[in-house]
């Protein structure tokens, strides 16, 4: 179990998504949830994402992966990062649930990165929230303010820039972390070799709300109304700026109907960026299985990087699960509340929560999509 060693409700207000903060002994006798080799591991796998990133005369050569041989990378001036790892090791899990202070729906991936002396990525912007926690070794963070900073050779589709003046300036070592809200530049030079953790958040960009509202009103074949008016322009050229916000209120109009926007942001924000690592069963399950492997001990695992949410003032009883809806009319809310919140439901629970046979319904249903397992 991994217990964050900071007030997070002072946190919250002073510095989330407002000022990077170094937090020393954020984690107090920091155990990496992993090793080099089992990162090494995940590397190797073609649906996991990986990249080796080597520091070369100022300039980064980036490597994607499957990655199998590290023999050509030498004993320094490398760095390789796997994301989502908290999707492939369940062991990772008990840290993520430390980072639960922040909302589910925000939580992106947990990105593990082994560093060689001299590693590095190089000056860059994330335009996500991220705790980089440092796991063994030690690397040297500098950050610097908020600002216009030009893209490193002009290219505006690189995060890296050119070098910057940094206001933090600082080693971390096992348990300490660094925080850093979107926009600051940053970047770590590792000074003895690393692994590092990076507990990613984002949100929703204008870009993906609107592509999302625009997919329910297709699918759903909605928003079908038309702009009406009973006034026209002298020039028959032109558009009236009355026409003009005449049209953008019908946009309004719908975005502010909850049955419309609820499922649109309900299926948006439970869907994840990186690939599930679903556990399909072998053949369906039926109750009686269920039943069975209860009471003979088993307990009821959520695969990781799952989100399970739900919407306060919802105008129907349900959950979104990876985008899609479960209808949930028939359980109670302290059952939704259990099933959104509970990475683990132990034995004792899932035996409690099966008393319900509208509950074991559900987990035979969502062991039957490889979103839950049986342990
Ligand atoms: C790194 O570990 O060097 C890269 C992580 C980041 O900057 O987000
Ligand atoms: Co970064």
């Amino acid at each position: 179990m991994y217990k964050i060693n900071f007030n997070t409700s002072e946190f919250l207000s002073t510095h989330w998504q407002k000022e990077p903060l170094v937090i020393k002994g954020a984690f107090s006798n920091f155990v990496d949830p992993m090793s080099a080799d089992e990162l090494a591991g995940l590397a190797c796998e073609e649906e996991i994402s990986s990249r080796v990133v080597i520091t070369k005369e100022n300039n980064w050569e980036i490597i994607q992966g499957p990655i199998n041989d590290y023999e050509q990378f030498g004993e320094d001036n490398w760095q390789l990062l796997v994301q989502a790892v908290n999707h492939w090791f369940p062991d990772s899990a008990p840290l993520i649930e430390a980072f639960r202070f922040i909302p589910d729906w925000r939580f992106d991936d947990l990105m593990v990165s082994f560093a060689t002396p001299g590693g590095g990525v190089g000056p860059h912007i994330d335009n996500y929230d991220v705790f980089l926690l440092q796991g063994e070794g030690t690397r040297r963070w500098k950050v610097g303010a908020k600002g216009n900073y030009t893209p490193r050779g002009g290219d505006t589709h690189t995060a890296l820039i050119d070098d910057f003046e940094p206001i933090i300036d600082i080693v971390l070592e096992a348990g300490d972390m660094l925080y850093i809200p979107p926009g600051f530049p940053h970047c770590a030079q590792t000074l003895t070799t690393a692994l590092s953790y990076s507990i990613g958040f984002r949100a929703p960009s204008q870009q993906e709300l609107f592509s999302s509202v625009a997919d329910h009103l297709l699918d759903t074949n909605t928003g079908l109304k038309r702009f009406t008016s009973t006034s026209e322009p002298v020039a028959a050229s032109s558009v009236s700026i009355d026409h003009q916000k005449g049209m953008l209120s019908l946009l309004n109009e719908l975005l502010k109907q909850p049955e419309q926007y609820q499922t649109v942001l309900g299926q948006l924000l439970s869907q994840n960026r990186f690939e599930l690592d679903l556990c399909d069963p072998e053949s369906p399950y039926q109750k009686e299985d269920l039943t069975d492997a209860l009471s003979e001990g088993a307990e009821i695992h959520r695969i990781g990087g799952l989100k399970v949410i739900k919407l306060e003032g919802d105008t129907e009883q349900r959950l979104f699960i990876n985008g899609d809806i479960f209808a949930c009319e028939q359980l109670t809310s302290e059952e939704i509340e259990h099933l959104a919140n509970a990475f683990i439901i132990d034995n004792q629970q899932a035996l409690t929560l099966c008393g319900s046979s509208a509950m074991s319904e559900m987990f035979v249903g969502l062991l039957n999509k490889g979103f839950y397992y049986l342990a």
